[in-house]
């Protein structure tokens, strides 16, 4: 059987390059499913990755529809609950300082809520390096890691509000292949 990747998207320009990301997994043959903040959407649309991965992306906790479906009805536990890895890229402060705290008020945050114990939780921090430097943030993060996350990035490079430091979220092909091997 397919390994399933679950990816979380938040809301910052570098969500443009988790389509990459998309790509290159569907590329060998992984399962991907995709599900996006409300903030996200602002940057880049979930017809980009329902039309890369074949499938539903889904945006809300609540369902769009009523039907019979249990994934249509629990957006927060499907698909969830059956993902082998579940990686967040990229990863805004917000939505690390939400997984530190066990918050579920968005479909990323919720989703890791529902995931099973084993399943790989990778995040791809992106963000002004101002914002990174910030106590705060590094304090979340390191939370994350002490719950069993584990964290791609982030470089240190030009970003796109002009500045340069750390914080720019790591090259797809970097982060595919972290993937690729936890669930290979
Ligand atoms: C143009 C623009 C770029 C942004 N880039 C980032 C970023 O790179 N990293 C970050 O943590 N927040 C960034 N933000 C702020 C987030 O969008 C904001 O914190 C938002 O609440 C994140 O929501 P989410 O975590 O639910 O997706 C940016 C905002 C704007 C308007």
């Amino acid at each position: 059987m397919k390994p399933k990747v679950l990816i979380g998207v938040s809301g910052c320009i570098a969500a443009y390059k988790t389509a990459e990301v998309v790509s290159q997994l569907v590329k060998a043959d992984i399962n991907v499913r995709v599900v996006m903040t409300e903030n996200a959407c602002r940057f880049v649309t979930p017809l980009t990755f329902a039309a890369l991965t074949q499938q539903h992306v889904l945006t809300s906790i609540f369902p769009d529809t009523l039907t019979s479906s249990k994934e249509v009805i629990y957006p927060h536990l499907y698909p969830a609950t059956e993902a082998d890895a579940f990686v967040i890229v990229p990863a805004t402060a917000n939505i690390i300082a939400k997984l530190a705290h066990g918050m579920g008020d968005d479909i990323v945050s919720c989703s890791a809520l529902a995931l099973k114990p084993d399943c790989k939780r990778i995040f791809c921090p992106a963000m002004n390096a101002q914002m990174w430097s910030q106590q705060v943030v590094g304090e979340n993060a390191r939370k994350l890691l002490k719950l069993g996350w584990h964290q791609i990035g982030p470089e240190v490079g030009r970003m796109a509000c002009g500045t340069y430091g750390a914080g720019r979220l790591s090259a797809p092909s970097a982060i595919t292949e972290v993937i690729l091997s936890s669930v290979l």
